[in-house]
């Protein structure tokens, strides 16, 4: 990463009114969450994306849910899973004023965690686990996973289900139209730890580059968002790391 360009990137952050993060799985891989793709301990490598397909859940969710339970809460939500300086940073630039929202892709709630208000979770979360037909909620770490798959105690043999989005389902309509309405008002969008390649998600920085905004992509290579000329300025590096030398930059101190 050259220091130009983050000197640049720090320099439109203050010339700009409304920023938005739009943030994959590599925002949390710092804070000890492996991604799905582009690292060395990608899910992807070891298990087939059909595990998290909603047709899945409902032929063989016992199989499914030993899943859930192994990758994502044995440890997303384990104490020391921690927000890490790039959550901290997008905290801050909400709280200093110019950045207006986080369009995540994440389910871990390491944003609302670090203090972010505005953020919209195009993937659901895995925060809360629901049924899909009373609407019954439950935290995870009130869930006994060692008796799987959860039941609804209201509805007879019904299937409890995390409330992120499976492959198959839509994306929640609230976060779904907030992200569109916040990439269309943008004028800067910082693109930070994703592969792009997961729709319609990955529309949100393009249709911000189509209403004038400027894209910045924070990550250790450069994805197709880069590739095919979105981006108008690429910070290589982890986005911890990257993070805290724009925050030193801009407030001449690092909080967290
Ligand atoms: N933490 C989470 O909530 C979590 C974890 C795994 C997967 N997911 C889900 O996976 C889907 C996959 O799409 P995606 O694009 O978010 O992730 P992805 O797994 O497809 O891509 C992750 C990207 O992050 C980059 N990366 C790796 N380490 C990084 C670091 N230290 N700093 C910055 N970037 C880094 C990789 O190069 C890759 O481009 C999303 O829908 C998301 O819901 C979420
Ligand atoms: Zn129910």
């Amino acid at each position: 990463m050259l220091d130009e360009d983050l000197k640049q990137v720090a320099d439109l952050i203050k010339r700009s009114d409304y920023i938005i993060a739009f943030t994959g799985a590599g925002a949390s891989v710092e804070s000890g969450i492996p991604p799905f793709r582009g690292s060395e301990n990608a899910l992807w490598d070891n298990y087939s994306p059909d595990i998290l397909d909603i047709s899945t859940l409902h032929e063989e969710p016992l199989k499914t849910w030993e899943f859930i339970r192994d990758v994502f809460y044995d440890y997303m939500f384990r104490e020391d899973i921690k927000p890490n300086p790039t959550h901290f940073f997008l905290a801050r630039l909400e709280k200093e004023g110019s950045l207006k929202a986080i369009v995540t892709q994440n389910i871990d709630n390491l944003h609302q965690e670090a203090g972010s208000k505005e953020v919209y979770e195009f993937h659901g979360s895995a925060a809360y686990i629901t049924c899909t037909t009373c609407g019954y909620r439950v935290a995870p770490h009130q869930l006994n996973m060692k008796n799987l798959p959860p039941k609804c105690p209201k509805c007879v043999n019904k299937v409890l289900k995390p409330d992120f989005v499976f492959f198959g389902e839509g994306i929640p309509q609230k976060a779904y139209e907030a992200s569109f309405v916040a990439a269309r008002k943008c004028d800067l969008c910082i693109v930070i730890g994703t592969s792009g390649t997961v729709m319609p998600a990955s529309m949100v920085p393009i249709v911000a580059k189509q209403n004038g905004a400027t894209i910045v992509e924070i990550g250790p290579t450069p994805t197709e968002l880069t590739r095919n000329g979105t981006t108008d300025i690429f910070l290589k590096g982890k986005s911890g790391e990257v993070s805290r030398e724009l925050e030193q930059m801009l407030f001449g101190n690092v909080t967290n």
